[in-house]
């Protein structure tokens, strides 16, 4: 069985993030969040992987390359525009073949391993299997209703009144119908081929198509309070390790993770917590559920339940709270309390003054 997994996309929601890079690319815990789906897939026994990539293709690229290092061979499809999930499916049909596959969102996390579902669709054929979790405001996902067998009997996409709780999550095993399936339809409302009116499509043309309930969380991690939750989750999960030098004035307390060639001084890090290599903490306190990327630095400031990507700095900063900080940026206090405020802020950003 082959994988197509998606990390193209406009990432609309993750602005200002995705004006510079690819959300599958995101960190969570200092790793890119595609990192786990292909871990997934490979633990799951799927060899043959098909990236579609968009604008930031060639980050993907440079990151995952080849896929030797997951164990998988990886081939890179190249999307024009964000033209929707069905479209992504329509122009990888050469590369799929007429074989079954698995469809992953690239920027999905699932905690749940993918080989149930791989030997179910081998045992138990149907045109669709897809992946389901309850969740408490349907609407804003594409939703399933499902008869007590397990066959799915009508998908909807962010329905007004949806028909039930149960949202498609971003993981579903295809037959070859699909391919039939995603050329009859045509683009939504926002413009796009929407994979559940080519789900729609199959269970209108009497195909069977089956449902399945999630086991464990799964999260998609398509806005900043995702983020900072599936950053979460994982670290409750990490186990600790120390490869970087602590100094003796510092307090670690609970699981924390300091990379090789990190450095902590001075500080009190209170678990979960991973520190990236090159990164430098000192006189601050750090955690719960706080990831420091690569070669960050962090003086003089407190930072709880935040993500802080590779090379940004933190001074001064007496509380920093459920916070994702960009690539390089810099938290600093003003030199004394301004009369004007005076601002160099990117499209999109989002700065909360006191008064
Ligand atoms: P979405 O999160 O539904 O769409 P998006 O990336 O455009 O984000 P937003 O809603 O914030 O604007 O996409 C789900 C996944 O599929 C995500 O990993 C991006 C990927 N994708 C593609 O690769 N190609 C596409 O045409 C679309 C729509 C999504």
């Amino acid at each position: 069985m082959k994988a197509l997994v998606l990390a193209g996309g406009t990432g609309s929601r993750l602005k200002p993030f995705t004006h510079t890079g690819a959300k599958q690319l995101l960190p969570i815990a200092n790793r890119p969040v595609l990192f786990y789906a292909l871990d997934s897939l490979a633990a799951a026994g799927i060899r043959e992987v098909g990236v579609v990539v968009g604008a930031y293709g060639r980050d993907v690229r440079e990151l995952v390359g080849d896929g030797a290092d997951f164990g998988l061979r990886i081939t890179y499809l190249r999307q024009s525009r964000p033209l929707g999930i069905a479209h992504a499916v329509r122009i990888a049909h050469d590369f799929l073949g007429d074989e079954d596959f698995l469809l992953y969102l690239g920027d999905n996390y699932l905690q749940q391993g993918l080989t149930g579902l791989v030997r179910r669709s081998a045992a138990d054929p149907a045109a669709a299997r897809l992946l389901l979790t309850p969740v408490e405001d349907p609407s804003a996902f594409g939703v399933a209703e499902v008869d007590a067998e397990g066959n799915v009997l009508r998908v909807e996409e962010k329905p007004d009144a949806p028909r039930s709780t149960l949202a498609l999550i971003g993981v579903y095993a295809f037959s070859p119908a699909v391919h039939e399936a995603v050329r009859a339809i045509t683009p939504s409302a926002r413009g796009e081929l929407e994979i559940t009116h080519a789900v729609q499509w199959m269970v209108d043309q009497g195909l069977r198509v089956r449902a399945e309930t999630t086991i464990g969380p799964w999260r998609d991690t398509g806005s900043p309070e995702d983020m900072l939750e599936v950053n979460r989750h994982v670290l409750d999960r990490m186990e600790g390790r120390i490869e970087g030098k602590v100094d003796a004035r510092s307090a670690l307390v609970g699981r924390v993770r300091v990379a090789e060639g990190a450095v902590v001084r001075g500080s009190r890090i209170v678990g979960p917590v991973i520190i990236g290599a090159g990164a430098v903490v000192s006189n601050s306190r750090v955690g719960p559920y706080t990831s420091i990327g690569e070669d960050c630095r962090v003086e003089d400031s407190a930072v709880e339940y935040s993500v802080l990507l590779r090379g940004a700095q933190v001074e001064g900063a007496s509380r920093i709270e459920a916070s994702l900080i960009g690539r390089g940026a810099v938290v600093a206090p003003a030199p004394r309390l301004p009369q004007a405020h005076r601002l160099v802020i990117g499209d999109h950003s989002k700065v909360y003054l006191t008064p």
